[in-house]
Order: structure tokens, then sequence, then C-alpha cells
């Protein structure tokens, strides 16, 4: 018997070393992987201290190393304090992981933002094949925005718009995961012009009450994919706007917030197109809308094709499917199909409002009853 387990030891051990030779021999390119800890560039992480100057000494050197895949560790067990930076490309390699074990917070007062001209506290720019993935928390501490938004800015030309949390701009081929943001002063995340990325398994929380906090902000964005997060927020759980197509959202679930948003459109009265989205199997719970579409001046935006299928829920208000088009526009193809509001309050009526929608209706209720059967 003894012996029998000294045997299996022996043999467990070497499975395992033949195990690991294979492992190496298998992933070659684990080898040209270049690794950067911001503990090695002076970090400090206790959370006080401005961590900034150390992460962008190793974003330098992460964005210059030639390897295929360039990683800027953030370790586990600590919080970095980060004042609003930005993190530009391009960079050499062709895969940028940034592993988020740790946890970030912004800074605490408002004077820590002063001097800088960017719309967000982390920003990434012409950075192509980020990854950023991980367990740590980012932390937007938004509540002093919340409560002033455009007070205790003293320093001039800068915007007292709050800031966005993340901001990605012309990143293409990105990938968030796994992480967590909260109580970002504005938006948790904001895409402009980035083409194919995977926003998944994230949680973006904040107050119901808490102003323009939308979880993602997608705008002149192509091929984005976002599945599998929980979006509770306390406005737009997602909002999708001009320029944006072939966007997936799939197994997300939304609210407190304002549901699932295309729009505002328009704004300007000029066009802007957002064209192939899909919105499959998301719960949406305690929004204020449930997927809505948004227009400004009404006159500039053509709303046609939009299938709305098997949705079940309920309205607090008796308005529980709201069809509202131009006058002069209309709206078409509008497509109802196997769609049941009710009242949340049981007993109480709802309705459709209906003007101007060309379509059909079927298996629907409240009935549309500008659509056709
Ligand atoms: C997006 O959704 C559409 C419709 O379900 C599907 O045809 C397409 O393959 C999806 N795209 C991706 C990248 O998943
Ligand atoms: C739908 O989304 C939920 C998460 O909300 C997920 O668990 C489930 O697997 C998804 N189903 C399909 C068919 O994608």
């Amino acid at each position: 018997m003894w012996f029998k387990s000294i045997t299996m030891f022996y043999t467990m051990r070497y499975f395992f070393t033949l195990l690991l030779v294979i492992l190496s021999t298998l992933k070659p390119g684990l080898s040209s992987a270049t690794i950067f800890n911001v503990l090695n560039y002076g970090a400090v992480g206790d959370g006080r201290i401005n961590d900034s100057p150390a992460f962008l000494k190793a974003w330098k050197d992460v964005c210059k190393s030639k390897s295929d895949t360039s990683q800027l560790i953030i370790p586990a067990g600590k919080t970095f304090l980060l004042r609003p930076i930005a993190f530009n490309g391009p960079c050499n390699s062709n895969n940028i992981y940034i592993q988020l074990s740790g946890n970030i917070v912004a800074p605490a007062t408002k004077s820590e933002y002063s001097g800088s001209h960017l719309n967000t506290w982390i920003g990434f720019s012409f950075v192509n094949g980020l990854i950023i993935s991980g367990k740590g928390t980012i932390d937007g501490r938004g509540s002093m925005w919340w409560k002033q938004p455009c007070l205790g800015n003293p320093s001039p030309g800068t915007s007292c718009r709050p800031p966005t949390a993340i901001t990605l701009n012309r990143c293409n081929g990105f990938k968030l995961k796994d992480y967590k943001s909260i109580n970002p002063a504005r938006s948790h995340i904001t895409l402009t012009n980035c083409i194919k990325g995977i926003i998944t398994n994230l949680k973006l929380i904040a107050p119901g009450e808490s102003p323009n906090t939308d979880g993602i902000d997608i705008s002149s964005s192509k091929e984005i994919q976002v599945r599998d997060s929980i979006i509770a927020t306390g406005d737009d759980c997602i909002a999708i706007s001009a320029g944006s197509s072939l966007i997936n959202i799939t197994g997300i679930t939304c609210g407190p917030g304002h549901g699932i948003s295309i729009g505002s459109l328009g704004a300007r009265g000029e066009s802007d197109i957002v064209e192939d989205v899909h919105v499959k199997n998301c719960t949406i719970i305690e929004t204020l809308n449930g997927v809505r579409i948004k227009t400004k001046q009404t006159q500039a935006i053509k709303v046609s094709d939009v299938t709305f299928k098997w949705i079940l829920g309920t309205s607090l208000t008796d308005k529980a499917i709201n069809l509202n088009c131009d006058q002069n526009v209309g709206c078409s193809n509008i497509v109802f199909d196997h769609v049941y509001v009710q009242s949340a309050v049981p007993g109480m009526k709802v309705f459709s409002f209906c003007h101007n929608a060309h379509g059909t209706a079927t298996h629907t209720k409240p009935k549309p009853f500008c659509l056709l059967k």
C-alpha cells in the first residue's frame, strides 16, 4: 500500500513534468509575451497616492514592446488611485493585455481632475487588440459629480462635465471582460470609432438615482458584441448612437436604469444612421423603458425594419407600447410578434399608442392599432 502510493507520487510528478514540457512546447507564443507589472514602476496601490505616473511609465514599455502579446499587470490585493489618464497607441504589439486583478479608484476630490482636458477618467486611444480582463473593481467615486455636476471645478478651461469612467476611442478588436465597475461620474464605458469588440461578463453598477450613469455608450462603432453582463445603473443600460452598426446584445440583465436604447438620433437635425442592432435574450427589470428608439428632430430620422419578437413583461404606466412616429416621415416595416405586456398593477388596463407606424402585429397585446394584423 505504502509502496504503491510512493510509486504513484513519482508517476504523478513525472506526469506533471511531462505535461509542463508539453504545454510549454505547445504554446511558443507565450514565451514571446512580455510582462510589465505596475509595481515595478513605482505604483504604490494604497488607494491614496497618485499612481498615474507609474501606470504611464509602465504603459510606455507595454506599448513599445515588440512581442506579439504585451501585458500590463495590475496585481491583486491592492487599490491603485488614478487621476485622469490617457493610454495612447498605436502600440507595437498586436495584443495588449491588461490583467486587472487589483482595484482602481478615482480621485476623491474634483481638484484632482483639474488640468485634465479629457472627457474621461481612463482613456484608451488607438490601441488595437486591447484586452482588459480580471476580477478587479473600477470605482469611479462618482457621487460628488452626481450631486453637483457643474460646480467645484476651479481650473479655467476645464470642462465641468462629469467624466466617463472608461473610454475606448479608435480601439479595434478589443475585449473587456470579468471586471466590475461601480459608481462612475458619468457612463461606465464609452466606445467611439471602434471596430470589432467584445464586452462580456462585466458588472456595471451604480445607484438607480445617479444621473447620466449609462452602462455602455456605443457611438460610431461597428461589430460590437455585448454579452452576459449585469448592468444596474441610473440611465440607459446600453445606448447605441449615430454611426453604429452590427451591434449584438445578448444575455444582459438590465435594471435599474432606463433600459436599452438606440439614440438619441438626429439631435442636430442631421441624418444619423444606426443599423443592424440585435437585442436577444435580455432580462430588463425596473427600468424607465424596456427597449426604445429615441429621435429628437424627428423629421431627420426614418425608423424602419424593426422587429419586436417574444417580449414578455409588465408596465407600471398604462401606455405599455408607444409607437410615436413623425407625422411626415413615419416608421415602416415595424413588426410585432408575440409581444405581451400586462400592467404591473393587477387588474389595471394597458394600451398601445400607435401613430404613423406601418407594419404588422401578430400575437400582440395590447395591440398597436395602426399596424396590420
Ligand atoms: C449578431 O446577431 C445576428 C442575428 O442574430 C447574427 O446573425 C450574427 O451572426 C450575430 N453576430 C455575431 C458577431 O455574433
Ligand atoms: C440567456 O441569458 C442568460 C443570462 O441572462 C443565460 O444564462 C442563458 O444561457 C441565455 N440563453 C441563451 C439561449 O442564450
